[in-house]
């Protein structure tokens, strides 16, 4: 980065500033991608007496940053950081003294990130212009949840848009951060081979999963009552379907991707009624074991005294209405307490119309197209090959690697690449407010058709791949999840 900015982390002492923004925000630094004079200024609503460096090591012990710890960094670093006592709802003193602490460089960038539950997004905006804190240097960083269903997100867009302009406004998700994402744009775009396969004339189906091994230990006040469609396929898994379906943009430019990606989520077949029984599964873990060690359910996790209704696993076979993927089903799926970690995209080619070496007895598995996320960034494609060398004649799958040598930039993850560019103010990689709101329209039906028929998650054991019926979801089509077959070796 070749210039000084402000960021202002509301909510600054939270779980997403400890877990993921300050050990972004100091790998950063000692890649020297962030500038020494920046300011990071952590919001909170308590004072804070200690010293910045002592906090900060203490954070660092528990999320360790990629870079390690270096203590003369840390010490350059933590110079650059202070906390702001602040309240959300009310100006006064504090809001006063860090408008003037603000002052000495007025034109430098200022983001504003509200790592803050999106209850408070009216009122903090209120404040900053209020303080005069969103002039046109100003950028504003709304961390998702963008509301509960349409109408709040709707609510949220028009509150936050009486102060900060849509261009100021940088909705983030940091799937779309991530390196693959990015190299997916690069591979579809740039070779002429991948788009003219990237069709219903050659593709089967698509899987685009997210899976994690964690349950919702420490974070559970904030995802009883929100659950796995509202935190995850809302926004991350609906983002990586745009992304893989839209047609090539004009331009690799904010505006040219939003187009695209708008014409996707208008073009997702609406689910309802039967439908979402049929193509919607929705689970919540139960008691199992992880590893071979026991751990327990939801409900034992939150400490709750009566049932929840809360999903934690959801899986949905959706359909896009346009000339290049009718007919090409897109099953999604995430899920917590699953027995692995990762998030993949995996394009399944059709079967060869026939094949020449039935005679030598063996599977001829179709070609995959696999776009792995996380845990590393890999992409490689699967094909058929001559078994080299082998007695008889045989043929064996292969993974073509494809993979970029990691520079840097590779490692220093999502979300610094989104701080970046919103000092940049480089909107590419964000989502627009109408994205935000025709994703909550497909999504809501389905909320809603449960709420209507009081519906409640299946239990699935933890450790396990989710209810039965996600499995289901896939054999009645005759397809399986790719880790059923070849695909990943995973700790069961
Ligand atoms: C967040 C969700 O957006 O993404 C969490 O709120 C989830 O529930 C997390 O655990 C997953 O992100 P990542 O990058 O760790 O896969």
């Amino acid at each position: 980065m070749d210039c000084q900015f402000d960021l202002i982390i509301f909510g600054g002492t939270g779980d997403l500033s400890r877990k993921k923004l300050l050990p972004a925000l100091f790998a950063g630094y000692v890649a020297g991608r962030l500038l020494e004079g920046c300011r990071i200024i952590l919001t909170s609503r308590a004072p804070y007496d200690g010293e910045m460096i002592d906090w900060l090591k203490e954070v660092f012990a528990e999320n360790k940053p990629a870079c390690g710890l270096e203590k003369k960094m840390l010490a350059e670093f933590a110079s650059m950081v202070r906390f702001q006592t602040l309240s959300l709802k009310d100006g006064g003193d504090d809001w006063e003294a860090l408008k003037q602490s603000l002052k000495a460089d007025a034109d430098r960038p200022l983001v504003h990130f509200l790592a803050i539950p999106p209850g408070l997004f009216t009122s903090t905006c209120e404040l900053l212009g209020q303080y005069g804190l969103n002039g046109e240097n100003a950028r504003v960083v709304l961390e998702k949840p963008l509301g509960h269903n349409l109408e709040s997100a709707q609510a949220i867009n028009a509150d936050v848009g009486r102060f900060f302009s849509e261009n100021q406004t940088f909705r983030i998700d940091h799937y779309l951060g991530k390196e693959a994402v990015q190299n997916l744009l690069a591979l579809r775009f740039s070779n002429v081979l991948f788009e003219e396969l990237w069709s219903s004339r050659t593709i089967d189906h698509i899987q685009i999963t997210i899976a994690e091994d964690l349950g919702v230990e420490g974070r559970g006040g904030f995802y009883e009552g929100i659950g796995a469609m509202r935190d995850m396929v809302q926004n991350h898994l609906l983002q990586l379907l745009c992304l893989v379906a839209m047609e090539p943009p004009a331009r690799i430019d904010a505006e040219s991707i939003r187009d695209e990606k708008l014409k996707v989520l208008k073009s997702l077949r609406p689910l309802e009624g039967e439908g979402i029984d049929r193509n919607v599964v929705r689970g919540q873990y139960g008691a199992g074991a992880m590893m071979g060690k026991a751990v327990g359910s939801y409900a034992d996790d939150l400490e709750l005294e009566s049932p929840s209704d809360t999903e934690t696993f959801v899986a949905i076979k959706a359909n896009i209405e346009n000339w290049r993927w009718a007919g090409v089903p897109f099953y999604l799926r995430t899920g917590k307490r699953l027995p692995d970690r990762f998030a993949e995209i995996v394009i399944q080619f059709k079967p060869i119309p026939h094949s020449p070496h039935a005679g030598w007895g063996q599977n001829i598995n179709p070609n995959r197209f696999i776009i792995r996320l996380q845990p590393e960034d890999h992409l490689a494609l699967r094909m058929m090959v001559k078994n080299h060398g082998a007695k008889s004649d045989t043929l064996k799958e292969v993974e073509m690697n494809l993979d970029v040598v990691a520079d840097d930039s590779t490692r220093l993850g999502p979300y610094l690449r989104l701080i970046l560019d919103t000092v940049r103010g480089d909107q590419s990689l964000f989502v627009h407010r109408d994205e935000v709101e025709y994703a909550w329209r497909w999504v809501d039906r389905i909320i809603n058709h449960w709420a209507a028929k009081g519906a409640t998650p299946k239990t699935y054991q933890s450790g396990t791949w989710g209810p039965y019926e996600a499995h289901d979801l896939m054999t009645r089509d005759r397809r399986e999840w790719f880790h059923e077959t070849s695909g990943r070796k995973v700790r069961m």
